[in-house]
């Protein structure tokens, strides 16, 4: 079957798709530079499959590496394109940095795609492109609104570079997928979330404080304009999300595509506040998350999820995983990974 290229693969949500896509047959290379990921998650994706993914530890913005690679693996069919930085905090301290990782990595595989006869590529974007939209649920035909960080700038732009370059040559064609706010773990709680340091995003900030690696979670502010004034987000099940990139790949594979550059929001159409998340994190784990209230984040939006009606449709593919049983899932891999690491030391 056709070999895939997974950058980032050893990611969050890259791991969870090479399951996926190794699960219905797909070859797989995943080339990540593991800056934010671990080695060890190819045997999880080994456990959960019986099959280890080939690996190549290269840096995307390098181009002689990423030529050499595309040569190594001639038989790759499509791109999905993950790797990337998605600190927004860290963007703002270190744009030149976001900008490098973000652009050139896709830049290069633009370029080298024709050389090496690869078709189709599927871009990882966000939500953060529509900033505060207007009107909710958001589709994907809403504006695009000034970045609110050089990581947010980064997607537009890089949807931008996509757009422009296929305009100029036809024979490429490209999936665009926005993502709202993927939380969970595998069923099996062999692979999840495992960032580097301390937490950014949401859940695995909850998840190590119930655990007790941290004092407290703080809320960012309690006084939006939301039913309890925490912030709300679309939360989705990251297997949910995977799945669809599968079926991204499969319909440009088999030429299903309606143009050369297709825009899909991937969420489940339900927003929820952070404290609601919380609550019900703490009941369906029976487990406490002490958390204070403190200062709003800056940059954060008041409110966002998706009208995912254009990819139901059109994908035929629809978030089906509760948020109790995705709540679950990202406890079991907390637990499951300190037991390993405790294992591990002891
Ligand atoms: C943001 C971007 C998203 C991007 C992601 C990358 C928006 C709308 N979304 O997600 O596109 O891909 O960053 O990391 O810009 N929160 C707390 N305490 C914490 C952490 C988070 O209260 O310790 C709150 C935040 O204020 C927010 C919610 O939890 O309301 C989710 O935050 P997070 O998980 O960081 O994701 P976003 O900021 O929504």
């Amino acid at each position: 079957m056709a070999r895939i290229l997974v950058t980032g693969g050893a990611g969050y949500i890259g791991s969870h798709t090479v399951v996926e896509l190794q699960t219905k047959g797909y070859d797989v290379v995943i080339v990540d530079n593991l800056s934010n990921s671990n080695i060890d998650v190819l045997n999880g994706i080994e456990t959960i499959t019986g099959i280890r993914p080939a690996f190549e530890n290269i840096d995307c913005v390098d181009y002689v590496s990423m030529d050499r690679m595309f040569e190594k693996y001639n038989d790759i069919e499509a791109i999905i394109h993950f790797a990337a930085s998605k600190a927004v905090g860290e963007s703002v301290e270190k744009p030149l940095m976001y900008y490098r990782n973000n652009l050139v990595s896709l830049i290069n595989l633009l370029q080298l795609m024709p050389i090496h006869k690869v078709k189709n590529i599927v871009f990882s974007s966000s939500c953060t492109v529509y900033g505060q939209p207007d009107i909710l649920p958001v589709t994907e035909n809403a504006p695009i609104k000034p970045a609110l960080s050089p990581y947010g700038n980064t997607k537009q732009v890089g949807e931008e570079i996509i757009r422009d370059t296929i305009y100029a040559n036809r024979s490429l064609q490209s999936i665009i997928l926005r993502y709202f706010n993927p939380i969970g773990a595998h069923s099996s709680a062999e692979i999840g979330e495992l960032p580097n340091g301390i937490p950014n995003n949401l859940l695995p900030f909850v998840t190590q404080t119930a655990l007790g690696l941290r004092k407290q979670l703080m809320v960012f502010g309690n006084d939006y304009n939301t039913p309890d004034g925490s912030c709300i987000r679309d939360y989705i099940h990251v297997v949910d999300l995977a799945k669809a990139h599968v079926i991204a790949v499969q319909r440009m594979l088999n030429k299903q595509t309606k143009s050369d550059v297709e825009t899909f929001n991937l969420g489940t159409g339900r927003g929820l506040s952070v404290l609601e998340i919380i609550k019900t994190f703490e009941e369906v784990n029976n487990v406490e998350v002490p958390y204070k209230i403190v200062a709003r984040r800056e940059g954060d939006i008041e409110k966002v999820w998706a009208d995912p009606s254009y990819a139901n449709n059109e994908l035929g593919w629809t978030a089906v995983e509760t948020l109790e049983e995705t709540l679950r899932s990202a406890w079991a891999w907390e637990l499951n990974y300190a037991q390993r690491v405790n294992a591990e030391q002891s």
